[in-house]
C-alpha cells in the first residue's frame, strides 16, 4: 500500500510533536504524518524529570547562559547554534504555558527556576519532578488541536526512501498486523531520540535504540560526534533508573563509603551549608562520572550486587522539601530500590543517559540529504559539543523541533512527488521486510537477545566512561564480527500480529549502526575533552580535535570519519572552570 503525505515525522516525542506543530501552524494547507513506534505520551519524553533551562530572572543574562552552555560543552559546540537556541528557549518555554504546562511557581506566582548542573544562575524550569511528563502531555493535547495531524502510532519506520541525494518517503510496518506501507513524502523529519539502549545500563526506556540514527546514516546522512556518551552521575544501581539532578540542585550530596564529600577532592569547590552553584554536586556531568570512577579505583565506593555505587544523601532535606520540590524522587527510591530518601541513604551510579552526538544537521534542523530534517536528541546541532548541561535537552527539543518543523514545511510547499526511481526502492523494502517476517535464516544459530546483550557490554567495555585506543580497536573488531552473526539471527515468530521478534531484530540492526559509529569515532579522536576521555591521550587537543567528528557510511558499508570545524563567534577557546 502507498499513501501520500507533504511531511512525515518519524517518531511521536517531543521534538516530534513540536514539530508537527509547527507546521500545521505555519502551512495549515500541508498534511502531515506523525509515526511512531509507541502511543506518543509512551514517548522517552514522558520520563524527563529535572526541568528545562530558560533565561528568565533579572539577575540572569542570554550571554551567561551560552558562556555555560559553551564552557560545559569544552567548547566543542557551534556558538552560533548556541546562541540562537539561549535566544528561543525562553520563548518556547512561555509558549508551553500558554498551552497549558502546569510550571511550579514561588508564592508570589512568578515561575519557579532552581539551580542546574554546570549553570551558575538558576534557570531550570520545572514542573516539580515530572517536568517532561507535564511538557509532553502539554504537546500532545495541542497537536489535536490540527485536523492536519494524521498518527500513526505503533508504526515503525524500517527505511528511509532516497533518490539522487532527495528524499521521497518512507517505508513503515504497523506493529499490530504487520502490514507495509510506503509513505510518500515532500520531507522527512526524524525525531526519534537517542540511543541509550547500545549501553546496558542506561536511564533510557526500552525503546530508544537508536532508530532515526541508522536510517538517517544508512540514507546517506553522517552522525556527528558519536563519540560523545554522556552518563548521568545518579541513577538507580539495578535498574538505571534517573535519580534527577534535582535532588542535587534541592542540597543533595554525593558521599563515598567512609561518608565523606568526595567531590571537594576534585576541583569542583568546597562544601558549603547551602548549594553553590556549579560547585561540587552541581558540577558538570561528565567531571561527577570522571570522579566516581577514580573513587572506584580508590577503593572508597560501596559493593552493591550490580556494582560499585556512592549514596546521594538527602536526609538533611526533611520530608516536607522532599515531597513538594521532588516527590518522583521519593516514590522511585521507594518503588524500586525500597528506601525512604528522607529517612535513608540511597544508592546510585553513573549510567548512560544522553547522546551528545547525533544526525548532523545546520541550525534549521537540515541534513545533507534534501528534504530529510532531524530534531532533538536524535540530531547533532550541534550545541551540546562533548558535555550536554543538564536542562538543556528539554529547550534543545522544542527550539529545534520548532525551526525543523517551520523548515522542512517551507521545503515540502515547493517540493514535487516521488520519482519512479524513489517508488521502486520502496517496493525493495516491502519485499525485504517480507521475506525478514516470513523466512529470516530458518537455521539461523545466533539468538537476538544474544546478541544485544554482547554488545552492550561490549560498548561498556569498550567505550565507557574512560576509553582506551585498545579497547576501542577491541570493539571496532568486535562490533565487526557481530554484523556478520546479526546475518545468522533466526526470526522463529512469522506472525503478523505485534510481531516483536521482528521488532527486536530491526532495532537490534539499528543500534549495531549506531555502535559501529560511536567507537569508530572515539577511536579517531585522540584527545580527551568532555565525556569523551581517552587515557592514552589524556590531555585536550584544540589543534588537531577542535573539529566536529562525522561518521559516514560509505557504498561498502564501513565507517568512514570525516571533521567539520567548530564555529566559533564570540567565545575563544578556554578552560573549564567550575566551584569558583
Ligand atoms: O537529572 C535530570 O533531571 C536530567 C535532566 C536532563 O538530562 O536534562
Amino acid at each position: 500500500m502507498t499513501t501520500a503525505h507533504d511531511v512525515v515525522l518519524v517518531g511521536g516525542g517531543g521534538a516530534g510533536l513540536r514539530a508537527a506543530i509547527a507546521i500545521a501552524e505555519a502551512r495549515p494547507e500541508l498534511d502531515v504524518a506523525v509515526v511512531s513506534k509507541v502511543y506518543p505520551m509512551r514517548s522517552h519524553t514522558v520520563s524527563a524529570e529535572g526541568g528545562a533551562a530558560g533565561v528568565i530572572g533579572a539577575d540572569d543574562s542570554l550571554d551567561e547562559h551560552i558562556y555555560d552552555t559553551i564552557s560545559g560543552s569544552d567548547w566543542l559546540a557551534d556558538q552560533d547554534a548556541v546562541e540562537m537556541f539561549v535566544e528561543e528557549a525562553p520563548r518556547e518555554l512561555i509558549r508551553l504555558e500558554h498551552w497549558g504546562c502546569p510550571w511550579s511557581r514561588e508564592p508570589d506566582g512568578r515561575v519557579a527556576v532552581r539551580p542546574f548542573g554546570g549553570m551558575k544562575k538558576q534557570r531550570t524550569w520545572f514542573a516539580a519532578d515530572k517536568t517532561g511528563f507535564h511538557m509532553l502531555h502539554t504537546l500532545f493535547q495541542t497537536s489535536l488541536k490540527y485536523g492536519t495531524i494524521h498518527r500513526y502510532d505503533e508504526w515503525f519506520v524500517t527505511k528511509l526512501v532516497v533518490d539522487d541525494g532527495v528524499i521521497q518517503g518512507v517505508v513503515a510496518i504497523e506493529l499490530s498486523t504487520g502490514r507495509i506501507e510506503t509513505m510518500t513524502a515532500k520531507a522527512v523529519i526524524l525525531a526519534t531520540g537517542g540511543c541509550g539502549r547500545v549501553f546496558p545500563f542506561t536511564t533510557n526506556a526500552a525503546i530508544k535504540t537508536g532508530d532515526g540514527m541508522s536510517l538517517a546514516y544508512r540514507a546517506g546522512a553522517p552522525l556527528k560526534d558519536m563519540e560523545f556518551v554522556q552518563y548521568h552521575p545518579t541513577g538507580l544501581p539495578f535498574t538505571g533508573i534517573l535519580i534527577t539532578e534535582a535532588a542535587r540542585a534541592e542540597g543533595g550530596w554525593l558521599l563515598n563509603k567512609d561518608g565523606y564529600r568526595y567531590l571537594q577532592d576534585y576541583d569542583l569547590g568546597k562544601p558549603e551549608p547551602t548549594p553553590v552553584l556549579r560547585s561540587m554536586e552541581l558540577g558538570p556531568r561528565d567531571r561527577l562520572s570522571q570522579a566516581f570512577v577514580h573513587e572506584v579505583e580508590e577503593g572508597r565506593a560501596i559493593d552493591t550486587p550490580y556494582g560499585p555505587a556512592v549514596h546521594l544523601d538527602l536526609r538533611h532535606l526533611g520530608a516536607k522539601v522532599i515531597d513538594a520540590k521532588i516527590p518522583f524522587v521519593r516514590e522511585l527510591c521507594l518503588k524500586y530500590q525500597n528506601v525512604d530518601p528522607a529517612a535513608e541513604l540511597v544508592q546510585v551510579r553513573p549510567v548512560v543517559h544522553y547522546m551528545m552526538g547525533g544526525v548532523h544537521t545546520d541550525i534549521h534542523g537540515a541534513t545533507p540529504v534534501k528534504g530529510l530534517y532531524a530534531a532533538g536528541e536524535v540530531a547533532c546541532v550541534s550545541i551540546n559539543g562533548a558535555n550536554r548541561l543538564g536542562s538543556n535537552s528539554l529547550p534543545e527539543l522544542l527550539v529545534f523541533g520548532a525551526r525543523a518543523g517551520r523548515a522542512a514545511a517551507e521545503y515540502a510547499a515547493g517540493a514535487s512527488g516521488p520519482t519512479r526511481a524513489g517508488l521502486r526502492q520502496a517496493d525493495d523494502e516491502h519485499r525485504r521486510i517480507w521475506r525478514e517476517l516470513r523466512g529470516r535464516e530458518p537455521n539461523g544459530n545466533e539468538r537476538i537477545a544474544d546478541l544485544r546483550e554482547q554488545m552492550q557490554h561490549t560498548m561498556e567495555g569498550g567505550a565507557g566512561i574512560y576509553r582506551t585506543g585498545d579497547s576501542l580497536t577491541k570493539a571496532v573488531d568486535t562490533l565487526h564480527e557481530f554484523q556478520g552473526r546479526r546475518d545468522q539471527a533466526r526470526i522463529e515468530d512469522h506472525s503478523h500480529t505485534f510481531n516483536t521478534e521482528l521488532l527486536t531484530f530491526l532495532e537490534l540492526s539499528a543500534m549495531l549502526d549506531v555502535a559501529e559509529t560511536i567507537v569508530y569515532s572515539a577511536l579517531r579522536r585522540e584527545e580527551s575533552r568532555g565525556a569523551h576521555q581517552r587515557t592514552d591521550y589524556s590531555a585536550r587537543d584544540n589543534d588537531r580535535f577542535l573539529a566536529h567528528s562525522l561518521a559516514h557510511r560509505a557504498s561498502d558499508g564501513s565507517c568512514q570519519i570525516r571533521y567539520l570545524p567548530v564555529t566559533i563567534t564570540r567565545w575563544p577557546v578556554g578552560e573549564r572552570v567550575y566551584g569558583r
